[in-house]
């Protein structure tokens, strides 16, 4: 299964999101591999800075074939290169902070996917950084009823855990960061279009 993380926004946690997402497959004994599209190739040196301390397997690769899964971190762009990963991909998981900036960003990178790539392509809503204190992180619902693509039912809260994932994998996640995680896997794999 190939899996892209997109929004042309910076900073949303696509490259967090794909690596917690990656190392939560990897735990469950699946072959992952990670196609870096971001120039800054910030998950490319975190994988290798990961593999040198024995802390993953997970491959940065450039094909498809070979992984059980293959997930594909994107650039802060919206053009034909993210029209491209899309139209490769099974799913595509739109990653979002909630604040009215970030809604906005999604919203207008979801209905430019929409219009250029294939009309099949399952494009989920993930929330992430949410933060239950700010009123911007209520009625999630709600927002993506506005936003566009189909929610999944569970969210990834704002925790430090996911800024210490880049220097110690799997280690860096308490149970509820695993927990949550594994939520989020299992939704963006079984959750209908
Ligand atoms: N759920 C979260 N809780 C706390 N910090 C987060 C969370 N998700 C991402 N971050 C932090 O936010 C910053 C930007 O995340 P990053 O994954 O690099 O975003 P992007 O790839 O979309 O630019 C990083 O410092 C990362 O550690
Ligand atoms: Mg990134």
């Amino acid at each position: 299964m190939i899996i892209s993380f997109m929004n042309q926004k910076g900073g949303v946690g696509k490259t967090s999101v794909t690596l917690g997402v990656a190392l939560t497959l990897e735990r469950a004994g699946e072959r992952v591999g990670i196609i870096d599209m971001d120039s800054q190739k910030t998950s490319t040196r975190f994988l290798y800075y990961l593999r040198a301390n024995n802390q993953t397997n997970i491959e940065i690769t450039t094909k498809a074939k070979g992984f059980d899964y293959v997930l594909i971190d994107t650039a802060p762009n919206l053009n034909k290169k993210q029209v491209k990963a899309a139209d490769i991909s099974d799913r595509v998981v739109m990653v979002t902070k909630t604040a009215p900036p970030n809604l906005l960003s999604t919203q207008e990178t979801i209905e430019y996917l929409t219009k250029y790539c294939r009309p099949d392509l399952p494009l989920y809503l993930l929330f992430n950084h949410v933060d239950q204190r700010k009123g911007h992180s209520q009625n999630l619902m709600e927002k993506a009823a506005k936003v566009g693509g189909t929610p999944l039912p569970h969210h990834l809260s704002y925790m430090s855990d996911y800024e210490y994932l880049f220097l110690q994998g799997y280690a860096a996640l308490g149970n509820a960061a695993r927990l949550e995680l594994s939520q989020v896997v299992y939704d963006i794999v079984s959750t209908p279009k």
